[in-house]
């Protein structure tokens, strides 16, 4: 049975090896493509983060810029297309030939095999310019249709204040985080607060925030933490160390196989 609306928060879930894929696999797919949790599924990882955006049409899709020039044949704004339009443009070539071929996923696409591999999703919902509301609404929707009752619950997170209140709203039983971005002038005190208010009970933090002490801070008001971009096993064991619940790496496999606290993992 897919997802019911639940009236209860979902707690925060243990994220597999302590390793979410970025965006898929960022280092070796086309990132946010259906190519992209393949990978991550390949390299041992179980939780995948992916950025989700609405179509002109109104329909979600996994893509991280406003524009389509970086990362596919096409170029001008997302926001623009339809999803039609959309799925003419190649999503993998610019990466490599081997992927040419790959398409913009739908949320429903990439749910749908996240479900069908076993693994859980973190959906970052990065809405185009003014359109934070729709985009966590319809997000959601899609989400609580497709994403089966007996996987892990969504974690679902965003920079967007408007998107994650809207989110709370629509979405009340997933637990949500908070992004923090390095660049956005965050201090351990004004996340935790911010968190608190909108009902997260999760902090993702820009690896250059990530120090001892507000990864303490944010422990110790209750909140399960995760880093982002995080590629180096040196740096993993460290936070880990420090007591990060999670970490979000383009290079999934390489951490559980070099990290040294992961030297139990086996698959
Ligand atoms: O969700 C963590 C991370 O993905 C946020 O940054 O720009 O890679 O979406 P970005
Ligand atoms: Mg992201």
């Amino acid at each position: 049975m897919m997802g019911s609306a639940a009236s209860t928060k979902v707690a925060y879930p243990p994220i597999p090896h302590r390793v979410m894929g970025h965006r898929g696999a960022a280092a070796s797919a086309p990132e946010n493509t259906l190519a992209g949790a393949r990978q991550a599924f390949g390299e041992g990882a179980r939780w995948i983060e992916f950025d989700v955006k609405l179509t002109a049409d109104g329909v979600p899709v996994i893509f991280h810029d406003d524009r389509l020039d970086r990362v596919t044949s096409g170029h001008g704004l997302l926001a623009d297309r339809t999803l039609v339009e959309l799925r003419e443009l190649d999503a993998g070539g610019w990466f490599g030939p081997q992927f040419q071929g790959e398409l913009i996923p739908t949320l429903e696409e990439m749910l749908t095999l996240l479900a069908s591999l076993g693994m859980g999703a973190n959906i970052e919902i990065k809405p185009c310019p003014g359109r934070a509301v729709e985009t966590a609404r319809r997000s959601l929707d899609v989400a609580r249709v497709h994403w089966p009752d007996f996987a892990p619950p969504l974690v679902v997170s965003s920079f967007d204040l408007i998107a994650l209140a809207e989110a709370r709203d629509v979405a009340p039983e997933w637990p949500m985080a908070l992004l923090a971005d390095g660049a956005d002038g965050w201090t351990a005190e004004t996340m935790v607060t911010k968190a608190g208010s909108l009902g997260c009970q999760g902090i993702h933090l820009d690896n250059a925030l990530a120090t001892k002490t507000c990864i303490a801070a944010c422990g110790a008001a209750g909140f399960i933490t995760a880093v982002w971009t995080v590629n180096s096993a040196v740096r993993a064991d460290a936070l880990w160390e420090w007591g990060v619940d999670a970490i979000i790496s383009d290079r999934p496999g390489a951490l559980l196989r070099d990290a040294s606290s992961q030297t139990n993992f086996r698959e």
